[in-house]
């Protein structure tokens, strides 16, 4: 059993994930995830195979930096070259990875203009060769998952995602619910899951269905998956609003006091500067504060305070300063 079907078989709930995002679902951000309450899987942000298989490796390979408490974890890989996923697959299989996902999705302008991602919804042949070079690469090792939209210019769900299940028997995919020039400019067409839902009983029983878009809480999720008959839900942009989304026992974010946002903020920044001060920069941790630093009076002021911290040390100071002020909100 690979590590999809032992979720599915042994957890009592669907299958939750917390998506890749680029430059945010870094192996530190997902370990502090884990202090909160964590998904069942965690995915690497994208990474790209022909960056991974160029004299350039060192510096792309720090993107698949993870430690064992984030398992299960896929590793999300792009990019046009087919013998270049070959190969990334064995790698990523030897690392230890527990799946890999190969990203059909990314509406980025650039990227769509290489060929890559979402582009492949309109390249079948490419999408096609892609999904069997990763397969042929990983050996049997580990699964091979797709993630992808529901089209590119307009709604292509039957053909599209039908083709995936049966003529690449994809046997793990995620869907976010949207066209590729929808971006995420528009509700998501959940509806859709219960269409790729039918589908997937009709080509492959077996096949692992994960809806994605605008999940914004756990009970949403579970009613997702109940009302459309899918395996499970992938959330993004919900944990800004909730580091807390997957812990099933903390229903109302709004009983996690300003000390335990604040605590954990400490954490984020302790890890991030022990794991990447020589890579990153401490301004990379800006697009974070928000998710801390919300739902208690002035928060926006601190917000202010902790942005113009221009090192480790004048940020570190600075939520000194913070916890000071908010001693009384306790
Ligand atoms: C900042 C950011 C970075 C993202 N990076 C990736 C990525 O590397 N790979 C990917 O498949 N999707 C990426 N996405 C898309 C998300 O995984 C997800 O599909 C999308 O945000 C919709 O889900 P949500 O409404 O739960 O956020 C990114 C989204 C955001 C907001």
């Amino acid at each position: 059993m690979n590590f999809w079907q032992e979720l599915k078989s042994n957890l009592d709930h669907p299958i939750f994930s917390l998506a890749p995002m680029e430059d945010v679902t870094d192996t530190v951000f997902r370990r502090v995830i884990t202090k909160c309450g964590r998904p069942d899987v965690f995915f690497t942000e994208f990474t790209n195979c022909d960056g991974v298989q160029s004299i350039g490796q060192a510096k792309v390979i720090e993107r698949l930096r993870y430690k064992k408490i984030e398992k299960p974890i896929v590793a999300q890989v792009w990019g046009k070259t087919v013998k270049n996923y070959y190969e990334t697959a064995k790698l990523i299989a030897d690392l230890g990875f527990d799946g890999i996902d190969i990203n059909m999705g990314c509406p980025v302008k650039n990227v769509v203009k290489s060929g890559s991602c979402s582009a492949l919804i309109n390249n079948t042949k490419l999408a096609k060769e892609i999904i069997e070079a990763t397969k042929a690469g990983v050996n049997g090792k580990i699964p091979v998952s797709v993630k992808t939209r529901i089209g590119f210019s307009k709604i292509q769900t039957e053909e599209w995602i039908g083709f995936l299940l049966k003529d690449c028997n994809v046997e793990y995919l995620t869907v976010h619910a949207r066209t590729v020039s929808e971006l995420t400019k528009v509700p998501c067409h959940f509806d859709e899951f219960g269409k790729i839902s039918k589908l997937r009983n009709k080509i492959n029983k077996n096949a692992l269905i994960f809806g994605n878009g605008d999940i914004l809480s756990y009970e949403q999720g579970l009613d997702v998956c109940k009302k459309y008959n899918i395996d499970g839900v992938m959330i993004g942009r919900g944990i800004f609003q909730n580091p807390w989304i997957f812990n099933k026992n903390i229903v109302d974010p709004k009983y996690i006091t300003p000390k335990d946002r604040i605590d954990l903020l400490k954490y984020h920044v302790k890890l991030f500067e022990k794991e990447w001060s020589k890579i990153k920069d401490v301004s990379v941790l800006k697009k974070y504060f928000k998710m801390y630093i919300s739902g208690f009076p002035n928060a926006s002021d601190y917000r202010i305070k902790l942005m113009e911290a221009k090192s480790y040390e004048e940020l570190n100071f600075a939520i000194k300063n913070l916890e000071k002020e908010i001693i009384h909100l306790r």
